[in-house]
């Protein structure tokens, strides 16, 4: 049977509109072609598709039969389509993700594997603390959050993908390192060196010690997980920061995790964006990779960083 595409459209048009006139205004064709490409889809199935009573046109049985796979036919085009579309879209496009800071140390490691699969994605990664990025976020800035602690007061959707301990860091000789079990008062009574305010970090350390009714002894504000790391190895205290700021430094000795009670501190890592934002396909892949080889890619990552 010898059937085109057109004569398909057409007589899709005329069932549904239950017209050959409003099937030749909507498909913008003349009333001769529309009758034209009928006869012939007429001739090709060897059977008549419309009946005419009165002013009125009606579908034979075999027209119904043909409108139902017509419909099935389209459908599948239009998936087909979509697919194109989207395998299209995955060769070339941009990612924007902002990322909290602590999730610098990790989320380029991450990024490695996803651009070397997709190599057209051009990303660009912005990192700021909990405070800008939820900024960014009300604003719509980029496509994809990555933090510690989704908002409260935004409508968001997000996905845990990743744990994130929160571990009480000293340098090596201090005295409470190898301790079996230090309590939480003790350590409140240590100069400790907090992230500037607007860190997750800091607020998720300020809630174990709110919490249990204990003031920090707090020595000095730091902006950044690295000048933190730097002040306790130079002695000048104690902290509690994510894992994942640990390089090498606890596998050489020269940052010791202390044994104390209510720590590690579970938490986890979040994918986020605004609820209802429609995702682009880029990201809706990048976040599914997240989810799916997120924690594994990582654990790999730090094999070998710990003691
Ligand atoms: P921060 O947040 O980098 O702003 O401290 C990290 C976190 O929430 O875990």
């Amino acid at each position: 049977m010898h059937v085109t595409l057109r004569q398909l459209e057409v007589f899709e048009a005329i069932a549904r509109l239950g017209s050959f006139t409003r099937a030749s205004e909507e498909l913008f064709l003349t009333q001769p072609t529309v009758s034209m490409q009928i006869k012939k889809l007429t001739d090709a199935v060897g059977l008549p598709l419309f009946e005419q009573v009165g002013k009125k046109i009606y579908m034979t049985d075999v027209g119904k039969e043909l409108f139902t796979a017509c419909r099935d036919v389209f459908a599948s085009l239009e998936r087909f389509e979509m697919t194109v579309a989207d395998l299209q879209g995955l060769k070339q496009g941009q990612l924007r993700l902002a990322v909290i800071t602590t999730a610098e140390y990790f989320i380029p490691r991450l990024l490695g594997p996803f651009c070397q699969r997709y190599p057209g994605v051009e990303v660009t990664l912005e990192v700021f603390n909990r405070e800008r990025i939820l900024q960014r976020l009300n604003d719509n800035m980029d496509d994809l959050y990555i933090l510690g602690q989704p908002p409260e007061d935004v409508a968001v959707t997000y996905y845990s993908f990743l744990e994130n301990p929160l571990v009480v860091l000293a340098p090596r000789d201090h005295p409470l390192a190898g301790r079996k079990r230090v309590t939480l008062p003790q350590i409140a009574r240590l100069p400790f060196i907090m992230r500037e305010p607007g860190s997750g970090t800091r607020q998720a350390v300020q809630r174990v010690f709110d919490h249990h009714k204990l003031a920090i002894n707090m020595r000095m504000e730091l902006g950044s997980n690295e000048a933190v790391k730097q002040a306790i190895m130079g002695g000048l205290g104690i902290s509690a920061l994510s894992r994942h700021t640990l390089t090498f430094e606890v596998a050489t000795g020269e940052l010791v995790i202390l044994n104390v009670e209510e720590f590690p501190v579970r938490r986890s890592w979040y994918v986020v964006y605004p609820s209802g934002k429609q995702l682009s396909i880029i990201a809706r892949t990048f976040r599914d990779y997240l989810l799916n080889e997120g924690k594994t890619i990582v654990d790999s990552a730090y094999a070998g960083t710990r003691p």
